[in-house]
């Protein structure tokens, strides 16, 4: 028997360690040794591990209806916790799709886009504007948005849809000569042009690549231009990970849809949202049900993860976890400051990231920090940061004297 590992190569990897409980920050191993999870175990474990308050909503939603078909059927966990996003979102994002994960919350956003275009009856438009380097998840659809500057993508390249890549860019005048080949590109080709898609301020995957919002509020004035649909894949960025609830608050440009899923669930269960305007979901209203939009999922709005979403809102409103992002966000500025002998230090909200020499350092590093009970996942080169809202300001001086140490 084996089970196969994502992301993983399978000959060259070490044992995977088995976890056995969580508590706050930290993971226990088989042993009982505590580990600190700094990567919010693939950012989704925003509140930390085994929050009771979500376990028990869980339990109690369990007991009342597990599960029902969505489709013809409504709940009140989905309509509450849609309730409370939408106190959230821009006044005019107000039609939620439910599925997953991120990757079929962005799948969605790029069949709804499409779809569109075919129901309004407009010349078909099906090419992709994505910010170069950005990551979108793994299914066809969303590695097709993503383009061929993907690092994991390349093996399933000739299946991908048309896109154009803008530069990401590194300084103000790389933001200038970006916007101008967009503005090229757009000026011969706007009418072919689906949507805009991006992560907003940070892209994650590719490396915690950070950027202004200024950038990106003129990029999607160049796409209003033209009509093209707006994307904002906030999957990672979203539920205060940059400091505000989404990336949009931030921004003075927002887009026509919003991709959420990670920590929506605190990460408890799967769970992702697509939350159109209302321009597109009339675009769907029809006589003819083939201009309705065909795509749903088994477990389509599962009321358990509703009411595990419901909780986990509910719980990063308070003020003891607002204080504590806040806490982090400092901590992380004054900790970045002490760091010497590394490259290209940024921080954005409860991220912070910066580059070491090499892939191979950045890997000795990461099993360092293992030994001495630190859990760390870097991208390449990359050593990101990435904590629960539980972490305490010694828990990162912590680590981050732990990493100077290596360094
Ligand atoms: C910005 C972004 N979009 C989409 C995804 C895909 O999400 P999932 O892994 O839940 O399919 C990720 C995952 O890391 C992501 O960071």
């Amino acid at each position: 028997m084996k089970i196969w590992q994502p992301f993983t190569q399978e000959k060259t990897t070490a044992t995977p360690l088995k976890i056995v409980r969580g508590e706050g920050v930290y993971l226990f191993d088989e042993r009982g040794k505590r580990y600190l999870d700094m990567i919010s175990s693939w950012w989704t474990n925003i509140l930390g591990h085994g929050n009771g308050e979500v376990a028990e909503a869980i339990y109690r939603q369990a007991r009342i209806l597990e599960h029902v078909i969505f489709a013809g059927f409504t709940h009140s966990p989905a309509e509450k916790l849609c309730h409370e996003l939408a106190k959230f979102l821009p006044k005019n994002l107000e039609c939620f799709f439910f599925s997953d994960d991120g990757s079929t919350a962005v799948e969605i956003a790029i069949k709804m886009a499409y779809q569109y275009f075919v129901n309004l009856n407009k010349q078909k438009r099906n090419i992709y504007i994505n910010l170069a380097g950005g990551y979108h998840g793994d299914t066809l659809g969303a590695m097709s948005a993503a383009g061929n500057h993907s690092r994991y993508h390349a093996t399933f390249s000739e299946f991908f849809f048309e896109t154009f890549s803008i530069d990401f860019p590194h300084s103000s005048q790389d933001e200038a000569v970006a916007i101008e080949k967009l503005k090229i590109f757009l000026k011969q080709n706007n009418e072919r042009v689906c949507a805009l898609i991006v992560e907003p301020l940070v892209q994650g995957a590719s490396g915690m690549k950070m950027y202004r919002h200024e950038f990106l509020d003129q990029i999607v004035c160049e796409a209003r231009k033209y009509e093209i649909i707006v994307i904002f894949d906030e999957v990672m960025t979203g539920f205060f990970r940059l400091g505000t609830m989404f990336a949009i608050d931030q921004c003075v440009e927002k887009p026509d849809i919003i991709c959420l899923s990670k920590g929506l669930t605190g990460g408890f269960l799967p769970l992702a949202l697509t939350v159109a305007n209302c321009k597109i979901y009339n675009a769907f209203l029809s006589d003819d049900w083939r201009r309705a939009f065909l795509h749903g999922h088994s477990y389509t709005a599962n009321p358990i993860a509703c009411a595990a979403a419901i909780q986990t809102i509910e719980i990063l409103q308070r003020e003891e976890i607002q204080q504590n992002i806040g806490k982090i966000i400092r901590g992380h500025e004054i900790n970045l400051q002490k760091l010497d002998h590394i490259f290209h230090k940024r921080q954005c909200g409860t991220i912070a990231a910066f580059e070491v020499e090499s892939t191979e350092k950045a890997r000795i590093i990461a099993k360092k920090a293992l030994q001495n009970s630190i859990i760390l996942r870097p991208i390449g080169r990359t050593i990101y940061f990435m904590p629960p809202y539980c972490t305490t300001v010694e828990n990162l001086k912590y680590v981050y004297k732990k990493i100077r140490q290596y360094i």
